[in-house]
């Protein structure tokens, strides 16, 4: 029997409730498709940063280096900035472990009211490809002349050819896959510098994948027709700032943030990959268990399929849909009264 070695960092807020749901969930689909999940968890946290002033240990990054795969709640919490929880824990770790690729899928989930209601699932079905590594987020900036009138903050982007190429390039593949459709997200008409580098470099890849179809959208208009058009997208591929708020637009036209999962992929294999929500810790209904769990569920089906187990990834998906399609287990933001732990375990049992 294959045991994977996984690492668990529940994290803060409804990270923690969501965590506990989807390892359930994980551990009956490992026990039913014949393979085995050693979970070590680990504690990092604003909790931990609040007692000891670090989010992480110093070799945080050499502690979890041995895992198979990480499941990650969520990071930040009123009291901490959240500069100091994402970039104390989840940006060093995206970055040591070069998962330069966030994979963020969306879909209609069957049951969802969505603004977008009367659209079938096969109409909403597309995947965000946000690079992960560099781009508008970066620390190489300054606070000038504080306090004075004359006060100024630079904030600067990083875009390398390496880290552009390879998160167009990893989109086309996954275009080949699917509907061999990729379009990307530029801002050339306003970032005069990084978006024009960034068209170049998707029409050199492009060129190399001569059997996919590629456009490009200003990621403004390309907010309107996820709205408006979804079914024309399939692959869109987008800067790390750009990918970040497609995908919560996304999410929110599929069901809201309690529904959309999301990888952060090490495509050589080389580092452990970490699978966690798109939401983040949600304080305003921290503590009360009622967060909807099936982002985080579908978020360990990626880390099963990451690793291989695809068809216990595609039953996980199907016990979710089903849940949601009778729609007797409803947690509050779907419109119902369930809590976090009640949808977590009909999941559970729809596994069988
Ligand atoms: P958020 O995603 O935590 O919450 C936004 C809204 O969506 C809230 O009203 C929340 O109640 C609702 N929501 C989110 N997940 C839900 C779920 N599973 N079920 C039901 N409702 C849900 O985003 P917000 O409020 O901007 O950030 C809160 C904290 O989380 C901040 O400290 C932020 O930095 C952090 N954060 C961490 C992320 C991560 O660890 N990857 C990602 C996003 C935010
Ligand atoms: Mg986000």
């Amino acid at each position: 029997m294959t045991a994977y070695r996984i690492a668990s960092i529940p994290g803060d807020g409804i990270g923690v409730d969501v965590t506990v749901e989807a390892r359930k969930v994980l551990d009956r689909a490992s026990s039913k498709f014949g393979f085995s999940l050693e979970w070590t968890e680990f504690d990092w946290s604003c909790e931990r940063y609040a007692r000891v002033g670090a989010m992480m240990p110093d070799d945080g990054v050499s502690q979890l280096s041995a895992f198979d795969g990480i499941l990650l709640g969520a990071v930040g919490f009123p009291g901490v900035p959240d500069h100091v929880s994402l970039w104390g824990l989840l940006i060093p770790l995206r970055r040591a472990f070069q998962q330069y690729v966030n994979l963020r899928p969306v879909r209609l989930l069957p049951g969802t009211t969505s603004v977008l209601a009367g659209r079938k699932a096969e109409e909403l079905e597309l995947v965000i490809v946000r690079e992960n590594s560099e781009g508008e987020y970066s620390a190489i900036g300054g606070r000038h002349n504080a306090g004075r009138p004359d006060e100024f903050v630079l904030q600067e982007s990083v875009f390398t050819r390496v880290g552009v190429t390879r998160i167009i390039r990893y989109a086309f593949a996954l275009a080949r896959t699917r509907s061999s459709r990729v379009c990307s997200a530029t801002k050339s008409n306003g970032l005069i510098h990084s978006m024009p580098f960034w068209d170049e470099i998707f029409a050199e890849v492009a060129a190399e994948f001569p059997d996919v179809h590629s456009e490009q959208m200003h990621v403004d208009a390309l907010a309107a027709r996820m709205v408006q058009a979804p079914d024309r997208l399939d692959i869109v591929v987008a800067s790390n700032l750009f990918g970040d708020i497609l995908s919560d637009l996304a999410a929110a036209i599929t069901g809201g943030l309690g529904m959309a999962p999301s990888g952060n992929i090490n495509p050589s294999g080389e580092f452990p990959s970490m699978f966690e929500a798109v939401h983040g810790s949600a304080p305003d209904i921290a503590g009360q268990g009622i967060a909807n769990p099936v982002a985080q569920i579908l978020a360990a089906a990626m880390l099963v399929e990451h690793l291989g187990e695809t068809v216990a990834a595609q039953a996980i998906r199907t016990a979710v849909d089903r849940v949601l399609d009778e729609g007797r287990v409803r947690t509050p933001d779907l419109g119902g009264t369930d809590t976090t732990e009640r949808l977590g375990t009909a999941v559970t049992e729809a596994l069988g």
